[in-house]
C-alpha cells in the first residue's frame, strides 16, 4: 500500500501531456474574473528534484520534459507550460520538476480556492511547507476520492476538479468512475481531468469507455486525448501512453491539442507506433 512515489516519474511523458491540458484549462477559467476552485485530488509533494536518486533512478523525465526545455521551436501552449516549468526552476537549467500544485500556485490568482489530498504522509508534509501561507488554500492528508463529492459544489459554483490517481490498487479504476459520477450529480458543470496510464490491462484499456458514460448528461460533454509514446517491454508490460479525459472541456481546448499533440508524437514518441487519438462530444 502507497509504495508509489511520484518522485519517480515526475516530468515523464505523461506529465507533460497531464500538465499542458491543465495549464490550459486553469488559464481558460482565469480569464474570467470570477474566482474559481481547484480540487486537486491525488496531489503529490508539489515539485520534485530531477537530480534526486527517485528522479536519476529511470531518469524518465529525459524522455518527457527533458525533450522540451531547451527548444525554441514550441508551439505556443509548449511555450507556455515550458515557461512556467522554467519559472520553477527560478529561470535556470532543468534541476526541478513541477507537480500539479506548483501549476496551480503558479497559474491560480489570490481569490481562487485550492484544496489538496494527498494520502502519503511523507509527500503530503513536503507539500503542506510548500504551499505554505498560500491564500484560499487547504492541504489536508487524506482519502481525496471520498472527500470529493463533500466539496461539490464550491462556493463559487465555478470548478476544476483534478484526478489523478496512482492505480496502484485496481480499486482506483472503479472509484475514478464514481467521483466523477458523484462530482456530476452534485455539480453537473464541473470541469472534471482525469489522468489515464495507457497499459495492456483490460481496467486501463476500458477506462475512457466507462468515462464517456459516466460523462453523460454533462452540459459540456466530454474530450479525450491520448499520447502514445513507448512499446511494451519484452514481458508485454510497461506504460505506453497516457490520457487525458476532459469532462465540460473549455471552448478551444480540442482545437489546441489538435495544433500540439502531432508535435509531442514527433518530439517525445520512441518508436516509429508513436501516435495519439483526440476525441470529443459536445452534449
Ligand atoms: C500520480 S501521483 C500525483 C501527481 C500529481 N497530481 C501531479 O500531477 O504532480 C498520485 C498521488 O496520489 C497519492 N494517493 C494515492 N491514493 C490516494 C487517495 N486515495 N487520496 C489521496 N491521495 C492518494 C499518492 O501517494 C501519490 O502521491
Amino acid at each position: 500500500m502507497l509504495a508509489y512515489r511520484h518522485a519517480f516519474h515526475a516530468g515523464n511523458p505523461a506529465d507533460v501531456l497531464k500538465h499542458l491540458v491543465l495549464v490550459q484549462v486553469l488559464r481558460h477559467m482565469a480569464a474570467k474574473d470570477k474566482p474559481y476552485s481547484l480540487i486537486d485530488t491525488h496531489a503529490g509533494a508539489g515539485g520534485y528534484s530531477l537530480e534526486g536518486r527517485y528522479a536519476q533512478k529511470k531518469g524518465e523525465f529525459e524522455a518527457g520534459i527533458g525533450r522540451l526545455y531547451d527548444r525554441d521551436d514550441l508551439p505556443a501552449p509548449l511555450t507556455d507550460y515550458v515557461a512556467l516549468v522554467r519559472e520553477f526552476n527560478g529561470g535556470g537549467s532543468l534541476e526541478q520538476y513541477p507537480g500539479s500544485p506548483a501549476f496551480a500556485n503558479l497559474l491560480l490568482r489570490a481569490d481562487d480556492r485550492l484544496r489538496v489530498y494527498e494520502l502519503h504522509p511523507t509527500d503530503e508534509r513536503i507539500l503542506r511547507a510548500f504551499l505554505g501561507d498560500r491564500p484560499n488554500t487547504e492541504v489536508i492528508l487524506g482519502d481525496g476520492f471520498e472527500a470529493l463529492p463533500r466539496q461539490m459544489p464550491p462556493p463559487s459554483r465555478r470548478g476544476v476538479v483534478l484526478i489523478d490517481p496512482s492505480y496502484e490498487m485496481k480499486s482506483d479504476y472503479a472509484r475514478v468512475l464514481t467521483a466523477v459520477r458523484e462530482t456530476l450529480a452534485r455539480f453537473a458543470s464541473a470541469v472534471v481531468l482525469v489522468w489515464v496510464p495507457q497499459l495492456r490491462t483490460l481496467e486501463s484499456q476500458q477506462l475512457p469507455q466507462r468515462l464517456q458514460n459516466s460523462a453523460k448528461g454533462a452540459p459540456r460533454g466530454w474530450l479525450h486525448a491520448r499520447l502514445t509514446t513507448a512499446e511494451p517491454d519484452a514481458r508485454g508490460y510497461g506504460l505506453l501512453g497516457s490520457s487525458m479525459f476532459v469532462v465540460n472541456p473549455p471552448h478551444g481546448l480540442h482545437e489546441t491539442l489538435q495544433g500540439v499533440l502531432p508535435f509531442l508524437v514527433e518530439t517525445l514518441g520512441q518508436f516509429d507506433g508513436a501516435n495519439f487519438l483526440l476525441e470529443q462530444q459536445a452534449a
